[in-house]
Parts: C-alpha cells; structure tokens; sequence
C-alpha cells in the first residue's frame, strides 16, 4: 500500500485561492523572467508584480541599495515603467509563463488610484487580486503614507472596489501604530485580505565621508532583521481577524514560512530571499511539502493559526 501523504498546499483568504502557500513580494522578483532560468514560477502560489504607477516614475538618486547587518535597505523609490508597460509588455509574459499573478499599484492621490483602477478594467480577469502599496507617500496629505492615516486607506480602498469587481488586498507598513484601525476600514470597504508588512524605515552611514549611504538618506530595512517584527504584527492582526493576512519579512527558509502560518497567516510572502538565492520560491515549496509528509499533515491548513500563547500572570 502507498502510504506516502500527499498534503493539500491549497490556501483560501476570502475570495482569492491560492494553489499554495508561497508568494513572492512586490519589487523582489521583477515578473518571474530571471527567476524562470532556475524554476518554474508557475508553481508558486502567485507572483506578486512590482508596484505599478499611472505613469513611469524615474525613483530615487543613486545609491539605492545597501546591505546591512541582517538585512537590506533600499530606497528605489518605487521606479516602475508605468501600468501600460506592465498590461501590454509583462502581463503576457507572465501568462505565458503560467504564473497566478498579484498586481500591486500605487497612486499619489485616491485620483490616480482610481485611473489605474480604470486602466486595468479590461484584464482584470488575467490576474488573482490586486495589491494596493498604501506605504507610498500621499500628496494630499503632505506626502504622509497612505496607511498612516486609516481614513485615506479608506478612501482609496472604497474608490477600487467601487471600480474592480476583482479581489482587493491592501499592504500595510509596520511603522504605524494604526494598523488594526486601517485593516478593520479596508474590510468594511469590502478588502478581501491584508499584506503585511511593507520594508522599515531605516537608514545607515558611511563613517569616511559621513554621508548617508543612500542617495535618499533614509530607505526600507527588509531581510532577516526585520522577521522579528512582522511576525509581532502578523500576529497582532490575526489575533483581532479582521481580514485573513499575507504575511511578509525576513522568509529566507521554509522555518520561516512555518512561524508565520503558525500565527495566522494564510499565505507568506518571499522578498529579500530571492535576491540571494534565486530558487528559493521552489525550495521552500518542496521543503515544506517534505515537513508536512514527514510530519504526517495532510493538509497546510491544519498548521495556520496553531500558536499556542500561555501568558503567565506577572
Ligand atoms: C528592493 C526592494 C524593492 C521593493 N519594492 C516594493 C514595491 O515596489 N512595492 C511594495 O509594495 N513593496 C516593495 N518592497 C517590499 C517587499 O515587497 C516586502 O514587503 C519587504 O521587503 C519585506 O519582505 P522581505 O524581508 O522578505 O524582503 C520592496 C523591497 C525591496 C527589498
């Protein structure tokens, strides 16, 4: 008798199914081309696109990226060739390429949401969901981010939906205290899920010339020093279940992804990773299959909110 388990990877947040757990993170994996030499990306759960403008942004002075202990910053200043670019150029590579894809925006208004939005009326039956990047700085509210004001989330999550009839997942910066706030209005505008988290504010300096070493002074922490602090917010937000969460930072391994569906979340992003080792996104797939056979799992749900907190009294 065959009695090797063959565990169901399938992950449901709301409308949107996933063929398994493992993403790949905005910015981190351009659409899938150089990653396609190594494996086949049509076997990740979905491939999450680079964030998308109305139209292309030049991004940040140079240097945009530096390594720190543990981690990345980066301050690329969300350069992208605009959302044409991605319908008419990427978007058929990458259905030819078989991925399930995750198209992340960005606007500077609600405005320019809502044009995007417009833009991709004709394909939205191409992709899974769509990403709204709401760490991007909002011009009518003096450049602040999008998400540290719950109410602008709101405004911009409200004018999408109203548009899209397509799955609407809002990405979250862990830098404000509003988080819960911003999920619970992105789930009364009828969000389907939240991504968390977005890169950490940071920065670094160059002791010789006592300049900061990006061109941007400050940038986005991302990579193993940052895990720590989204597992804290993933599990701040799945504690409260207020819209099933995408979890994301610091996932170098299958352990990794593990602690997140641990916590509560149902689907987890791979950024930095895929930088250092181009075939991580298929080496966490196989060795989170293997972990589940070896532990007798028949089925990745079984793992996803498992946490067991025993607070002893002080
Ligand atoms: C070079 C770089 C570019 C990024 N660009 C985007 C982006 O365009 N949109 C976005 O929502 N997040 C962007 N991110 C953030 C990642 O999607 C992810 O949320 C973050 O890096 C945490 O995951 P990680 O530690 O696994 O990298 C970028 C991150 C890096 C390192």
């Amino acid at each position: 008798m065959n009695d090797i388990i063959r565990p169901s990877l399938k992950v449901q947040l709301g409308k949107i199914k996933f063929k398994n757990p493992v993403i790949t993170c905005s910015g981190t994996f351009s659409h899938g081309e150089e990653h396609m030499v190594f494996y086949d990306i049509g076997k990740l759960g979905a491939v999450t696109t680079k964030s998308y403008s109305l139209l292309p942004m030049k991004g940040n002075p140079p240097p945009r990226i530096c390594e720190t202990a543990s981690g990345v910053l980066n301050s690329i200043g969300l350069q992208n060739d605009g959302i044409d670019s991605f319908i008419y150029r990427h978007l058929p590579w990458m259905k030819g390429a078989g991925a399930s894809i995750i198209l992340s925006i960005f606007g500077r208004t609600t405005e320019e949401f809502k044009k995007i939005a417009l833009r991709i009326l004709d394909i939205k039956s191409e992709i899974l969901a769509v990403e709204l990047n709401l760490s991007c700085p909002n011009l009518e509210q003096g450049g602040k981010a999008f998400c540290a004001v719950p109410e602008e989330v709101k405004r911009v999550v409200d004018s999408v939906v109203s548009m899209l009839d397509i799955p609407v997942i809002v990405k979250l910066s862990p830098d404000f205290e509003t988080i819960d706030r911003s999920a619970e209005l992105a789930r009364q505008s009828g969000a389907e899920a939240i991504s968390i988290i977005n890169t950490v504010v940071g920065m670094a300096v160059d002791i010789d010339t006592a300049k900061p070493l990006l061109g941007n002074v400050t940038g986005g922490l991302s990579g193993p020093a940052v895990k720590p602090i989204a597992l804290a917010r993933v599990y701040q937000l799945c504690q409260q279940d207020i819209l099933p969460v995408i979890a994301m930072g610091g996932v170098f391994g299958y352990r990794d992804l593990l602690e997140f569906l641990i916590v509560g979340a149902r689907a987890v992003g791979i950024g930095t990773a895929n930088f250092v080792q181009y075939d991580i996104g298929e080496r966490i797939l196989n060795d989170l299959t293997a972990y589940l056979r070896e532990k007798k799992i028949d089925d990745v749900n079984k793992i996803i909110g498992r946490l067991k907190v025993e607070k002893k009294q002080a």
